[in-house]
């Protein structure tokens, strides 16, 4: 086989990536290691950055996101006592949208399949060779057990955290810069309809939760647990106590419903430099994780692509390599951006230990953003994403 650009991984960077190439007249093949039903279903991320939004739809994929997705134009901080709200078109000009990356994921599939554009599922033995030459290949064995060789000029590890992308790049030629937190989120789906119009962040001293949601019937919550916690150890009633105790406000009910789904996430900050070795560039969770509290990591995925997809097309338009250079110094801004502010909002909201000093220190500035535009302008534009190739 031989192609422009090998896509290791039909994630969103990978997906994304692959539409952008094809719109540009690029050829590429996207190998998957799971099936796609998995994929369509693996439950993750929920908000949408405006950019994000924006690149959807001009890939060709953004119709079904704008008659289900919903648009939400800020959220509310929540500590005992106080639920405020922050205006986000009013505050930065801009919003998220609300729709799950099970959709996201579903929509791109669909696209790249109903072109008849290379998207190969249930792949295994994925492995790179010669990617410091200008000849990299990559062998897998197909669905059918067949061994296979695809020849290309480039190689987009989208593979996410576990791929084997990043491991590809000599241990002596890569750094890691990481942080790991002193606690897990438990996550639920429920089918019951939102109690709030738009996201509550709520910090409390039995610990953070977060009500979200992903449609007018189904709602998806976040508890922080311990790291050592066990998901057979949270009934579902256990959950909705939790969970009433932690978002309960004055005039407000938590609906509750049957629980769809359970999971517990460990909270990481991990960047792995460089993003490109000879012919591989990382994209996504690939080459960066961010803890979940800023609803980071999809977004960021989805601007790698971005960059990674003008870089090449630049290159093979007019046979310039200044962006593909480039490429990894510019990406690393903006996840270093979002990795302070996942690790800021993180830190903010989640109780660590009970020194009385540090929640003193979470409350004031909580309380910040409703006596300070200035604070919550900052919030906001972090929050509804900076432009993309910012
Ligand atoms: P991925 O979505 O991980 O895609 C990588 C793809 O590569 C996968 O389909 C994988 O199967 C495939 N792959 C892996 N190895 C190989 C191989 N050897 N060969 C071929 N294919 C391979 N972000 C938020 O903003 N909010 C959240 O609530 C949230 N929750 C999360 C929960 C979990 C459990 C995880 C893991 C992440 C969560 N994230 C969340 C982060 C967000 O989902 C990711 O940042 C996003 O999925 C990154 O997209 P990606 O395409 O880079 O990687
Ligand atoms: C989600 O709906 O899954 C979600 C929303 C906001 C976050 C994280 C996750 O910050």
């Amino acid at each position: 086989m031989r192609t422009q650009v090998a896509i290791i991984g039909a994630g969103p960077a990978g997906l994304v990536l692959g539409q952008l190439l094809a719109r540009a007249g690029i050829e590429a093949v996207i190998l998957e290691n799971r099936s796609r039903e998995y994929v369509e279903a693996r439950l993750r991320a929920g908000v949408l950055e405006q950019g994000t939004v924006e690149l959807l739809r001009d890939i060709g994929v953004g119709d079904r996101l704008d008659r289900e997705g919903m648009r939400h134009d800020g959220i509310y901080l929540q500590w005992p006592g106080s639920r405020h709200h922050l205006d986000f078109p009013d505050l930065c000009g801009r919003s998220v949208w609300i729709y799950g990356q099970t959709e996201v994921v579903k929509d791109l599939v669909a696209a790249r399949l109903k072109a008849g554009q290379p998207l190969l599922f249930e792949v295994s033995d994925t492995s790179m060779h010669d990617i410091d030459t200008d000849r990299p290949t990559v062998t897998f064995v197909d669905v059918d057990g067949n061994p296979q060789t695809i020849d290309c000029d480039l190689i987009a590890g989208c593979d996410g955290y576990h791929g084997v992308s990043r491991p590809a790049i000599p241990v002596e030629a890569s750094r890691v810069r990481e942080r790991d937190y002193p606690y897990s989120w438990l996550g639920i789906l429920a089918q019951a309809p939102p109690s709030t119009g738009e996201l509550i962040y709520a910090w409390h001293p039995r610990g953070f939760s977060l009500h979200s949601m992903r449609s007018p019937s189904i709602s998806r919550f976040y508890l922080q647990v311990g790291l050592d916690e066990l998901l057979e150890d949270w009934s579902d009633d256990r959950i909705w106590d939790e969970l009433r105790a932690r978002l309960a406000h004055h005039d407000w009910e938590l609906t509750a419903g049957p629980v769809l789904d359970k999971s517990i996430t460990p909270m990481r900050s991990f960047v792995s430099e460089p993003m490109r070795y000879g012919r591989l560039f990382l994209a996504g969770d690939a080459a960066h994780i961010v803890p979940p509290t800023g609803a980071k990591g999809l977004n960021l995925a989805v601007a790698d692509a971005k960059l990674l997809a003008d870089a090449i097309i630049a290159r093979h338009g007019s046979g310039g390599r200044d962006l593909l250079d480039a490429y990894a110094e510019t990406a690393l801004r903006r996840v270093w951006r979002c990795t302070h502010f996942s690790w800021w909002m993180t830190s903010m909201l989640h109780i660590e230990g009970d020194d009385p000093f540090t929640r003193e220190l979470q409350l004031a500035q909580l309380r910040y953003f409703s006596t300070s535009r200035a604070a919550a302008e900052s919030l906001a534009e972090n929050y509804t994403g900076l432009p993309i190739g910012w």
